[in-house]
């Protein structure tokens, strides 16, 4: 399938970084991954995933069906059990949809959401997807306890008609509790790892609930697939995920510190957060990797376009620039009082495309390295492609880096104080 997708690394907007040394490092990478021979390969079965799931999809289609039935459903989850599916049901939510299909819980300990939570659903036709591989982690525990003590209240039957667990196939607390109530379920694979998982159950059923298209989600992951796992395309000019990966070693090797996703919509924020996740989580080991943050322009340009501008010089950013989106024209005003009449009938989304450019090139003037990937449209087979593009170079940009992208001990260390805290 054509694939209208391009990383753009501009010369000009790069400036400053070595990439050639960088090239040839995460070519080298892109061999650890593709052989398996790098630490936590038995995490790698991501890598096939696009075409791997596809005997799951009639289930999961029919399961989603059986879902939206219901008023509203919960989606309980945290990290890389949560993130992925609400970046892709965000990247397409009607902006001011008063009752969402999908709500999300079990990714905070915030009471005060609890309580509105269990307020809205109070009463209410509801479902809970509830998601941890682990099953075992505190918030997306704590949250489900409402929603199972709410609906346990209305009857067993209740419990197993509306409660699907996504879990690991064989261990932990939640699959011990589907199987004991009869609870539909699905399985995260033991060689995914969560926030690898989007392309799975954990997020494709979310997805699907909320009527995205989950098969051209995959499709597009597919195309990209192929296309970066070519044999032929060995080099960062033929191989975008190889190009951006080289972008981000470079930039670290040049002292650089902070990667900074800057999105053009609001309803990419999520989006970003996931992104941050996927590096964060890998590559943040040993004293390596690039501090994940993120921008939404325009809005942070009023905020943060000055530290950005002019703040200390650890930071790059890459820009994800989306070519179309729908017309809709400026209309012209009386006067010309605030100097923007020549705004009127240039579309909203040129003037921000022409935000960005703008932005890119001031940013690279005050010294911060550009990288733009540009997709054609924010469809969902231009997102699975952009999903599964992250997922490669953050696996290729990980072991370039010299650390394992697919643990995270780190997170081990506040979980065993709160234990101890909570005795
Ligand atoms: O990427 C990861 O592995 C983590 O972010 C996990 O997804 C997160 O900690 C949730 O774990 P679990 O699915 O076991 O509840």
């Amino acid at each position: 399938m054509k694939q209208d997708y391009a990383v753009r690394i501009d010369p000009v907007l790069a400036a400053g970084l070595d990439r050639t040394k960088a090239a040839a490092d995460v070519c080298r990478a892109r061999q650890t991954l593709e052989h398996g021979s790098g630490p936590g390969a038995a995490s790698t079965g991501w890598l096939e995933l696009p075409a791997r799931i596809e005997p799951e999809l009639d289930r999961l289609e029919e399961v989603a069906a059986d879902l939206r039935r219901h008023e509203a459903v919960v989606v309980v989850g945290i990290g890389g059990s949560y993130l992925g599916a609400r970046a892709v049901i965000e990247a397409f939510a009607a902006p001011f949809d008063p009752a969402p299909k999908v709500l999300f819980a079990g990714h905070h300990l915030d009471a005060r959401y609890h309580r509105a939570l269990l307020e809205r659903l109070s009463g209410a036709d509801y479902a809970v997807n509830v998601i941890s591989k682990s099953g075992t982690t505190t918030e997306p525990g704590c949250a489900f306890r409402f929603l199972w003590d709410d609906l346990g209240r209305r009857g067993d039957r209740e419990l197993a008609s509306r409660v699907v667990a996504t879990t690991d196939r064989a261990r932990g607390a939640l699959r011990e509790l589907a199987d004991a109530h009869g609870l539909r379920s699905f399985e995260v694979p033991d060689d995914v790892g969560g926030r690898f998982s989007v392309l799975t159950a954990v997020g494709l059923l979310p997805v699907a609930v909320a009527g995205i298209d989950i098969r051209a989600l995959l499709a597009g992951a597919r195309g990209m697939m192929e296309r970066l796992r070519d044999p032929a395309a060995d080099s960062p000019d033929t191989n975008p995920a190889l190009a951006y990966a080289a972008f981000r070693l470079a930039a670290f090797r040049a002292g650089k510190r902070v990667e900074v996703l800057s999105t053009t919509a609001p309803h990419l924020g999520c989006l970003a957060e996931w992104w941050k996740q996927l590096f964060g989580e890998s590559e943040g080991k040993g004293g390596q990797g690039l501090f994940p943050a993120a921008l939404s322009l325009t809005t942070d340009l009023h905020s943060l376009g000055q530290w950005m501008q002019d703040g200390p010089r650890i930071v790059v950013e890459t820009a994800l620039d989306v070519v179309w989106e729908q017309p809709l024209a400026i209309p012209a005003m009386e006067g010309d009082r605030d100097g923007l009449g020549h705004l009127a009938g240039r579309t909203v989304h040129d003037v921000n495309r022409i935000a960005l450019a703008a932005t890119l090139e001031a940013h690279r003037d005050g010294g911060v390295p550009c990288c733009r990937l540009e997709i054609d449209r924010l469809d969902a087979s231009h997102l699975g492609a952009l999903l599964y593009f992250f997922e490669y170079a953050c696996g290729v940009s990980a072991y370039a880096l010299g650390v394992n992208p697919f643990d995270q001990p780190g997170v081990e260390a506040y979980k065993k104080n709160m234990h101890r805290l909570l005795g």
